[in-house]
């Protein structure tokens, strides 16, 4: 099918109260139309999400922001005219008649433009915004391909739109405005520095202080396999007799006996990094492994989120 008949399919989907996976440059969402509650209700029961857990509404035009939201800050308003369409989502106070569902209740609302043509095609043609979070079970990793959707989700939505790999590899940046001063509520594929150099200094939540507001709860990009981001060398040998693999972010310097070896990025980069680390995990959870060592990576532009996501990945509890 070609893409354009499909996308055409998948917005009349979207008007009729259904489901629909589509790419962003970010990770795959799973969408429904925002302003149809039993519609988003369906996003929350494929992905066995609880409804305490808001999601991110996407628009196609920066003008339509006005439209779910009370007021736009003059720092937001700033923000989204640098940033969008791009990994960037704000936090802001929504409108009245924006579906509880969405929100869970928050009386803000959380939005983005996505920088894919598929997903802004799609909204265009659902004439509606879409609410979509990450298109995968809950609390598993996010997709960054159609058949990731197609393997965790296959049978639960109406229809998967393919664009390919997502080229950022990594959720939004989620920034609120709700006080203040700015708050970066979770890092993502625009980098903190990025964004401070628009808007100067943003506080910064411990998402794990946080969990549920900013719906970070702990394993929320969890593979089955335990994750150990913080090993010594001196200890391999423990790990000698178990099936261990790495999550290397460049190539290893020395060679090292592992079941398997995945590297994020041989000269790295942080954006090779991010678009690849999804798929890298779980490939590496697919081998039946008993233990994933990953390498811990500069915690200084797209690396925060990484550290982010791989830190999400390896807790056990909190
Ligand atoms: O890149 C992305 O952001 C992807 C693509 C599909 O756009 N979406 C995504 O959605 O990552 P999701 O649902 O997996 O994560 C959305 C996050 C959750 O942590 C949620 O709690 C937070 O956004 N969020 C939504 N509304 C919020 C609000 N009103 N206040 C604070 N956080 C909010
Ligand atoms: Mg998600």
């Amino acid at each position: 099918m070609r893409s354009a008949e499909a996308i055409r399919q998948a917005a009349e989907i979207i008007r009729q109260g259904g489901i629909v996976a589509f790419p962003t440059e970010t990770v795959y969402g799973l969408g429904a139309d925002a302003y149809n509650p039993l519609a988003v209700a369906r996003i929350f029961e494929a992905k066995r999400r609880p409804y305490f857990d808001p999601l991110i509404v996407h628009i196609a035009y920066p003008a339509h922001l006005g439209k779910l939201v009370k007021e736009i800050p003059s720092k937001a308003k700033k923000l989204t005219e640098k940033l969008w369409p791009g990994p960037l989502t704000v936090v802001l106070l929504k409108e009245e008649n924006i579906p509880d569902i969405v929100t869970a209740g928050l009386p803000s609302i959380a939005v983005r433009m996505p920088d894919h043509s598929m997903a802004l095609s799609l909204i265009k043609e659902s004439k509606c915004p879409i609410a979509a979070p990450s298109a995968n079970p809950f609390g598993y990793l996010s997709p960054t391909t159609a058949e990731h959707v197609r393997e965790q989700l296959g049978d639960q939505v109406d229809l998967i739109l393919n664009g390919g790999p997502c080229t950022v590899g990594v959720e939004s940046t989620i920034v609120s405005f709700l006080e203040n001063k700015p708050r970066l509520l979770r890092p993502g594929g625009i980098s903190l520095e990025e964004i401070e150099a628009i808007l100067g200094k943003v506080e910064i939540s411990s998402t794990r202080a946080n969990p549920s507001a900013p719906g970070m709860l702990p394993r929320h990009y969890a593979p089955r396999t335990p994750i150990v981001l913080h090993w010594d060398e001196k200890h391999l040998d423990s790990y000698k007799n178990k099936r261990t693999g790495f999550l290397a972010f460049q190539e290893p310097a020395h060679f090292l006996k592992f079941q398997h070896i995945e590297v994020l990025s041989k000269k790295g980069d942080f954006r090779e990094a991010a678009a690849n680390l999804f798929s890298a995990i779980r490939r590496l959870d697919a081998l039946d492994l008993d233990l994933i060592l990953a390498e811990a990576v500069p915690e200084t532009g797209l690396g925060r989120a990484i550290m982010d996501r791989l830190r999400h990945a390896t807790s056990k509890e909190e």
